[in-house]
């Protein structure tokens, strides 16, 4: 019967209504058959059981089709046939269905990387926080908490109860579309923020998801590149930020990319998924494929991919037939449908399924807004021209980058759909399309004009740099806005500003010496002009709220606080890599209807090599003696800190500690940092990031500051014991707020 019709029909005749209670009534005791089991509640609904238990009770229940069920999605029109089931999909990316007769619910998955995707095509609203990278650059480990749990308060709101967000591959390549979908650099930095994106996902009851395992690191050809790079390398990098990441945070479910690494794919890549992740970390959760990352059923399931998204090329039919031969050992089927359940059990989505609510759309803009606030970066401050005195300024023009009407945002499947389409576009105009430029409405104008309500705050929107200048000469001050704009699915040809906005800003400079920048990118950008301008903040993709944190950051309502999670060099020149590799024609599909066959089938690899190894971000710019433009770690306040009384004692696990002074009259937030030198016979980069800690200090104030560093921090990964090791000998330990700049160095030996 189709039970949506009947009701409709009932509900349509009076009469029928008080039948149609009735008929709703017997309904729901119908759904709760599905907890039943032999007139009891089902066993595997106590959950006073441990997730593993319940899991296996319910796996004994299951026949081969429901298990089969259980590891793919639905389809996605644009990567393979999609089945008739899908229509029960909430919008999300992904949809698995559920097994109703056992009280196992479908898995609604949604991309979620800096808010709820796909909101606006379905006709709800999500929060934009500012970007992953801009969450790094708060390096606050309880603001990525928040931001977890904001993201799948949403997602649950919305329907969802898995989170495709979790983003932690390390930057080698800065010109990498997805930079701003993932945190810098640094795998200790990284690992520990995303673990936090992911606890705070977790303790709302939603599947929480990293991606995309592993060395996913350009977009570039995605789908056939084959990385090249030696294990040490990847362990004590790559693969620390996912090791870190899971550690932290038990998160349910790991994405396996798109690339091959080593020769295999990600998603058959018997190291990555079954020796690392699943044997040396002892990771619980699932594996789920990219879209379309999947390319064999047999290989595929040996090497540990759990489950095929988005539909079912290889673990449908293909994967029952392989079950039935015994290419695919039953142990191994049960053992994939063993995590997915063990995972739902584990992060609560059976015992307490989200229901759908109206998003708490001022709740997001707070949290989103103090987020921004905590992640802007001051990147320079010539003569304190920041923060600015509203009552001693008569003018100001505001320059560039739609700032009359909005900040940038990230695109791709990260992409967050503003409320009322792009700000940029006429009413009714702006649908978030795949791979346009989106423009969220949170006016930096508006902003600064409640800021300084008695200025004369005039808009030029930069087209014409003549008339930009002619603006700003005639101003006091003059705050550019400029943005880079990426995306998944393309990478930056360079790290320059686009739309000749480097000339727009040198024009202003010249006309008027307090000029401000103000950037909105995603990744770091080269500053030509870095020496001509007064100012220059980074915004990143700064979020629902982006406009009014700018704003109080310029103003000095707000100090800012935040570092670099990443390194700006001066030139790309100057990276391990000066020129992207781009895959050869034979590689890359054209987006023809049926490209996911050859996707599928596997397009013909070309080569990335990582010969930098261990040398990654800041490492390898210390290594080479390269000056960054603005390194790693760095980031102005508006007042200034001292470090003094460096104490380190060795013991089970490193213990610091030192002080922190407040040398100005402003409170602030200073992020002390505290990075060792390994022994020489390490053989390791100049130095590594340990740890740190965000120091709240009042003008003036000195505190004390501990921090214990995690053993796994000081150690290598020495392959021939294929085991992390703890090098003896005279480790130097240097503190202060920025890789390049630590006033305080102890050395021990340790043991
Ligand atoms: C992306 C993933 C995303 C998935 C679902 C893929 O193209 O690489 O990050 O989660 O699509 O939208």
């Amino acid at each position: 019967m189709n039970l949506d019709l009947h009701l409709r029909s009932l509900l349509r005749n009076p009469v029928g209504l008080g039948f149609a209670i009735l008929s709703l009534a017997l309904l729901g005791a119908f759904a709760q058959t599905g907890s039943e089991h032999k007139g009891s509640p089902a066993p595997w609904m106590n959950s006073r059981l441990s997730p593993d238990d319940r899991a296996a009770l319910v796996v004994k229940e299951m026949t081969l089709d429901e298990k089969i069920s259980l590891l793919h999605g639905t389809g996605m029109a644009s990567l393979g046939p999609v089945s008739p089931l899908a229509v029960k999909s909430n919008g999300g990316a992904g949809y698995v269905v559920g097994i109703p007769r056992l009280g196992i619910p479908a898995i609604q998955m949604s991309d979620a990387a800096y808010g709820v995707r796909n909101s606006g095509e379905n006709g709800r609203y999500s929060t934009a926080l500012p970007d992953d990278l801009a969450g790094a650059a708060s390096w606050d480990p309880d603001a990525a908490y928040e931001y977890g749990a904001l993201i799948a308060r949403e997602l649950r709101a919305q329907g969802y109860n898995m989170s495709l967000g979790g983003g932690v591959n390390l930057t080698r390549e800065p010109r990498n579309g997805r930079t701003f979908e993932y945190m810098g650099e640094d795998p200790v930095l990284a690992g520990k923020m995303v673990g936090q994106v992911m606890k705070g996902e977790q303790a709302q009851h939603v599947i929480g998801d990293i991606k995309h395992y592993a060395l996913n690191d350009q977009e570039s050809g995605r789908n056939a590149v084959n990385v090249n790079i030696d294990k040490r390398s990847m362990r004590e990098s790559d693969l620390l930020a996912f090791e870190i990441g899971l550690r932290e945070s038990n998160a349910a479910a790991v994405m396996c990319s798109y690339n091959r690494v080593n020769g295999d794919y990600g998603c058959e890549n018997k190291y990555l998924l079954a020796d690392v992740l699943k044997k040396d970390w002892n990771f619980k959760g699932f594996v789920v494929s990219d879209w379309q990352a999947t390319h064999s059923a047999a290989k595929a399931s040996a090497a540990g991919l759990d489950h095929e998204e988005p539909g079912e090329i290889f673990y449908g039919d293909t994967m029952k037939k392989a079950v039935e031969s015994g290419k695919v050992p039953k142990a191994e089927l049960d053992e994939h449908v063993h995590r997915i359940l063990r995972s739902m059990f584990a992060s609560g989505v059976i015992d307490d399924p989200p229901e759908k609510s109206v998003v708490d759309v001022e709740g997001g803009f707070e949290v989103a807004q103090k987020i921004a606030e905590q992640s802007i970066v001051l990147l320079r401050n010539e003569h304190s021209q920041l923060p600015l005195e509203a009552s001693k300024i008569a003018s100001i023009a505001v320059i560039g980058a739609h700032a009359d009407v909005g900040m940038i945002s990230g695109g791709g499947s990260a992409q967050v759909d503003p409320p009322g389409g792009n700000a940029i576009m006429p009413p009714g105009q702006g649908r978030t399309t795949w791979q346009a430029h989106i423009w969220f409405p949170t006016s930096p104008l508006k902003a600064i004009r409640a800021q300084a309500p008695h200025a004369n705050v005039q808009y030029d929107p930069g087209t014409d740099p003549a008339s930009a200048a002619a603006l700003a000469k005639a101003a006091d001050v003059a705050v550019v806005f400029a943005y880079q704009w990426e995306s998944e699915g393309m990478d930056l040809d360079n790290l320059s500003l686009p739309d000749r906005q480097d000339d727009l800003i040198a024009r202003v400079a010249a006309a008027n010496p307090h000029t401000i920048v103000v950037l909105e990118t995603g990744s770091p950008v080269t500053m030509p002009w870095a020496d001509q301008v007064s100012g220059i903040l980074e915004a990143w993709y700064a979020g629902s709220r982006g406009a009014e944190a700018v704003a109080r950051v310029l103003f000095g309502e707000v100090n800012p606080s935040a570092k670099l999670p990443i390194t700006f060099p001066k030139s790309e020149a100057d990276l391990p890599h000066p020129i992207l590799v781009k895959p050869p024609k034979a590689s890359t599909t054209n987006g023809e209807p049926d490209a996911w066959k050859t996707i599928a089938k596997g397009l013909p690899p070309f080569q990335v090599t990582y010969d930098e190894g261990l040398k990654v971000g800041y490492k390898w710019y210390d290594a080479e003696r390269k000056q960054a433009l603005f390194p790693f770690g760095y980031g102005l306040s508006y007042t200034t800190y001292s470090y003094s009384d460096l104490k380190v004692t060795p013991g089970k696990s490193v213990h610091l500690s030192f002080k922190v002074t407040n040398t100005g009259n402003r409170a602030g937030a200073e992020i002390a940092e505290v990075y060792a030198a390994l022994p020489e016979s390490a053989g390791e980069p100049p130095k590594r990031l340990v740890g740190w800690s965000k120091v709240k200090l009042n003008g003036g104030e000195s505190k004390e500051v501990k921090v214990e560093l995690d053993a796994l921090y000081l150690s290598i990964f020495n392959v021939e014991p294929d085991a992390w090791q703890l090098v003896p000998g005279e480790y130097t330990f240097l503190v202060g707020g920025s890789s390049q700049s630590l006033p305080l160095k102890e050395a021990v030996d340790l043991k």
